[in-house]
């Protein structure tokens, strides 16, 4: 089945409004299009077209623990939030840490068909950080691993780590660091400083993510291999990922929607809903992560996306999983956050969500803005809507947004994939 599907007077980001033919998958013309028959019209007055948005970090939860989500509702809130593919972290249940794990979930993305997944392979056998996973076999399967990362651990032996970062040379493979050093946040439940001291609650220092960076790009230009480190989350890490940048060492990082919003002083309701790895900081941490982000000193928004259960969430906060929702609403709030505050232009936005990500992840169907021949991975989204948060109108399994209730800038009214509408009119197709 093909289908054609015009765009009337989308906005490209820094341009003006313009018409977009889409044929069989791809864009076929960009421009004033005088033939539009056999097309469906989609009148986009008023709209941005972005590159369809490109998530490094999600957790999709399947296999193992399809009650919190699965490929297929991940795949549908990723549509709904802008997206055209997301790549899945490896922490699921059997980890993916085997061509026979990262296969499997690469087959139920291609199924559900709403967003690609690319599957992302464990650094390490179980995420134990004791003996390297087959990164090669990961790397020839048919998912075509590129990324690899123990997130949820940290790689924290540097003999380990070093081999990681030599190992993935051969195929242009990544290391992608959960930096927290383990030995520094044993008991962590919140960031480390006055809040942690007046609630009672063991910090997790900003120095065990700064030392593990600091190490690691070291590392990195030592084998001159490609490290990208995952959720920075303190202004300490921000300046020593200028440091090792200013070398020209090939490093690059990513900070959640959550760190770009939310401080630390929301932990004081006790809320896990709060409750994040690495925790939320400082206002002046927020500060200097939106900063970074403008200057490309971190490269791209990622969401984290980690979705938990009731039972595992809305519990004592000592007791409750790490992780918040963000696939939905990632791009209203880097919208908040950086576009209203005069940070961003929206082709900053489209750089960071879209062409930057899909670079690094080496998705060379994505990332592209429309022009003749290309796949049409595109998102239209209406900047002057506003939405209010209602977890129970999420697509995802689980109901832990951090969001719940608040009124937040831009709505995606269209996602396309390879020239397939996942989402039109703002909802799902599927
Ligand atoms: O908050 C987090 N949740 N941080 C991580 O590193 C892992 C993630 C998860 O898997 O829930
Ligand atoms: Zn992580």
């Amino acid at each position: 089945m093909t289908s054609t599907w015009l765009i009337r007077g989308a906005r490209m980001p820094g341009g003006g409004p313009t018409d977009i033919l889409i044929r069989d998958g791809v864009t076929v013309e960009v421009g004033t299009v005088l033939d539009s028959r056999g097309a469906t019209v989609i009148d986009a007055d008023g709209l941005i077209v972005l590159p369809g948005l490109v998530d490094l970090h999600t957790h999709l939860r399947e296999p193992g623990r399809e009650d919190a989500e699965t490929v297929e509702t991940g795949s549908r809130a990723a549509a709904l939030g802008g997206y055209t593919a997301v790549c899945a972290m490896a922490n699921t249940d059997p980890v993916a840490d085997t061509a026979g794990v990262v296969e499997q979930v690469w087959r139920l993305g291609r199924d559900a068909g709403l967003v690609d997944v690319q599957p992302i392979g464990a650094v390490t056998v179980g995420l134990r950080g004791e003996q390297l996973a087959e990164l090669g076999a990961m790397a020839t399967s048919a998912a075509r691993v590129r990324i690899f990362s123990d997130d949820g651990h940290c790689v924290a032996d540097p003999r380990l780590m070093r081999r990681a970062l030599e190992y993935v040379k051969a195929f242009d493979g990544v290391i992608a660091q959960h930096a927290e050093e383990p030995r520094l946040t044993v008991g962590a439940q919140m960031h480390e400083g006055e809040v942690s001291a007046r609630l009672g609650l063991t910090g997790w220092p900003a120095v065990a993510e700064e030392a593990i960076i600091a190490r690691d790009v070291l590392l990195a230009g030592h084998v001159d291999s490609r490290l990208h480190i995952c959720h920075v989350s303190t202004a300490g890490s921000v300046e020593i990922l200028r440091w090792a940048k200013s070398k020209g060492w090939r490093v690059t990082a990513e900070v959640t929607p959550h760190h770009l919003l939310l401080t630390e002083e929301y932990v004081t309701g006790y809320d896990p809903v709060f409750k994040v790895n690495p925790p939320l900081r400082t206002a002046a941490d927020v500060a200097a992560l939106r900063q970074a982000l403008a200057e490309g000193v971190i490269d791209v928004v990622a969401t984290d996306h980690a979705p938990h259960a009731v039972e595992d969430k809305e519990c004592e906060w000592a007791y409750a999983r790490p992780g918040m929702l963000g696939l939905q609403t990632a791009l209203s709030v880097v919208v908040k956050t950086m576009v209203e505050p005069g940070l961003l232009d929206w082709d900053g936005v489209a750089d960071r969500m879209s062409r930057i990500p899909a670079r690094i992840a080496g998705l060379t169907d994505h990332g592209h803005d429309p022009a003749p021949g290309v796949p049409a991975n595109l998102t239209l989204v209406d900047p002057t809507a506003r939405v209010r948060v209602d977890p129970s109108q999420l697509a995802s399994l689980s109901r832990n947004t951090p969001y719940a209730g608040m009124d937040l800038p831009c709505q995606v009214v269209a996602t396309f994939l390879r020239g397939e509408p996942t989402v039109l009119d703002g909802k799902a197709v599927r």
